[in-house]
């Protein structure tokens, strides 16, 4: 599988993380673009070095990246965390960084974008250009961990959105207790 993790600078650094390695692991094709922003937030949440990280990372500012044709055939795309910011953006069209291309590509090929946003509390703007989204063919898995499986740390706690975000991917990988009546 070709996929592509794009990370922007909303807080939960850690589920951009877990997800790169996770589908390094599952030995995916894995592209990484991050913004400046999500770069920095990397490092004050994680400690951890972008370009450090497993897979092929693209720079956000230069527009070389084999994803931002829609010739270039790949299987999805993952905002993680993705800012609000970042999410108007898509919404509306503006394609002015290699993340916001891709995803602009992702949408108008009806690939699997999905989006991953964190904010809170959440104005009307968001909502509607979350719904935008929606209406045209991304998935929006916000970050909003559940508890039934009574996670026993941070790490479980994040994988709980990971679980699910691996599911739309189509993959295994997590551990995942699932809800049963
Ligand atoms: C410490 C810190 C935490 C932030 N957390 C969030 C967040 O959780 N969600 C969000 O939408 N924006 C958050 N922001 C704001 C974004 O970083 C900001 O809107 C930025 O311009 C997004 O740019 P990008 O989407 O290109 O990374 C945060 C900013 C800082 C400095």
């Amino acid at each position: 599988m070709k996929i592509v993790v794009a990370v922007t600078g909303a807080s939960g650094a850690i589920y951009a993380k877990r997800l790169i390695d996770q589908l390094h692991q599952q030995k995916v094709d894995l592209s990484i673009v991050a913004s400046t922003n999500a770069r920095q937030i990397m490092q004050e949440e994680c400690g951890v070095d972008l370009n450090k990280c497993p897979g092929t990372l693209f720079d956000d500012k230069k527009f070389v990246a084999p994803f931002l044709s829609g010739s270039n055939i790949f299987d999805a795309m993952v905002v993680v965390p993705c800012s609000m910011g970042t999410l108007g953006r898509i919404a509306h069209g503006i394609s002015d960084s290699v993340i916001t291309r891709g995803a602009d590509v992702f949408l108008k090929e009806k690939r699997k974008l999905i989006l991953v946003p964190r904010e809170t509390p959440m104005h009307l703007i968001h909502f509607e250009n979350m719904a935008k989204l929606a209406q045209a063919g991304a998935d929006i898995i916000p970050a909003m961990p559940s508890f039934y499986s009574k996670p026993a740390s941070i790490e479980e706690l994040v994988d709980t959105v990971l679980a699910r975000i691996l599911d739309h991917l189509k993959l295994n990988g997590i551990e995942q207790r699932r809800w049963k009546p």
